[in-house]
């Protein structure tokens, strides 16, 4: 293997500069040459592809966003969009793939891989939602600024004693709105992966408003609905003063945590060493702190399992 590529597709994640980074230093330092691919499978497709030196990874290890751009490219689920993908690819002489990116992406690697094309699937993604990997890059991040958007929202809903939806990301997993919501002691948690009864959300309010408890913090993943309507619904049935907040991107961008730098380092590099080592069709995760690689396909049949006895938990704490 004398050339790799790299690229970023579908939702951008904090850390993706960082894993860039990494797949480009690791990759050089084995005197391999790096070719980043713009816009994701989009660029690939394209042909939008050039030579990464050292120098063009400096100072990205600190940003959100992704330098290599992203993209969500329909053209690349079909056999046609993939046939001109490796075309390129062979076209620049490139040997291997790293693909940077969540489930969407990792399954154009797995098109890619089914073909005979080397690929590595590096998980980013805020969704927290590929099963072999405890963290995905970006998932730190975000969650911290949930963390803090929610610690403000919390200031003012105590001093209006009023309740409060947060709409946070996850159209299919909670994880976001789990891990936020234990760590902001939220009173009611909804997520996708659970059917939580309204009565019993509605109940729960009522209850710890008699208990004198006046304001309350309701997270909401995308997945579930609208957080305005939910909020509108809370209105209506229990009369409190409600106010609804949706996060949006913002949970996409800033500057990553330094958990999210050191995965994003160690995995990259892991891509870059398990490609040189022959291996293909491998996803790069961390499991107990300890660098694994899976089969991409067999991890992408598993599915996406939210952590019930946390969501237990997050009940428990919050009665
Ligand atoms: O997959 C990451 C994610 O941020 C999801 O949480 C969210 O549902 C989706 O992407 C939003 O996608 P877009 O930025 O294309 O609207």
């Amino acid at each position: 293997m004398k050339k790799i590529g790299v690229l970023t597709s579908g939702g951008d994640a904090p850390g993706m500069n960082a894993a860039i980074r990494a797949v480009v230093r690791k990759a050089i330092y084995h005197d391999i040459e790096v070719y980043g691919i713009k816009y994701g499978y989009q660029g690939l497709i394209d042909g939008n592809i050039e030579k990464m030196e050292l120098g063009s990874v400096g100072d990205i290890i600190q940003r959100g966003g992704t330098k290599l751009y992203s993209a969500r490219c329909e053209e690349f689920k079909t056999e046609a969009g993939q046939q001109k993908g490796i075309e390129q690819l062979k076209k620049h002489d490139i040997d291997g793939l790293v693909v940077i990116g969540g489930d969407g992406s990792f399954r154009g690697a797995k098109k890619l891989t089914e073909k005979g094309y080397p690929c590595i699937g590096v998980p980013g993604t805020i969704d927290n939602d590929i099963p072999g990997t405890d963290f995905t890059i970006g998932f730190d991040t975000a969650l911290n600024t949930i963390i803090e958007a929610i610690d403000k929202i919390r200031d003012t809903a105590t001093s209006h004693e009023r309740t409060y939806v947060v709409e946070v990301m996850g159209r299919d997993a909670g994880d976001l709105a789990l891990w936020a919501g234990l760590a902001d002691g939220a009173e009611t948690i909804m997520v996708p992966e659970r059917n939580e009864d309204f009565d019993d959300v509605v109940q729960r309010l009522k209850r710890g408003h008699d208990r004198g408890k006046k304001h309350s913090i309701i997270i909401v993943a995308e997945g579930v609905g609208s957080g305005f309507d939910f909020g509108q619904r809370i209105k209506e049935a229990t009369d409190l003063e409600t106010r609804v907040t949706v996060l949006g991107h913002t949970q996409r961008g800033g500057s990553p945590t330094a958990a999210d730098r050191v995965l994003a380092s160690r995995l990259g590099a892991k891509a870059v060493d398990i490609l040189l080592a022959g291996k293909a069709g491998r996803m790069v995760g961390i499991q107990n702190n300890k660098l694994v690689d899976h089969d991409i396909l067999e991890v992408l049949d598993q599915g996406h399992m939210l952590d019930m006895d946390m969501y237990k938990l997050s009940q428990e704490l919050s009665i």
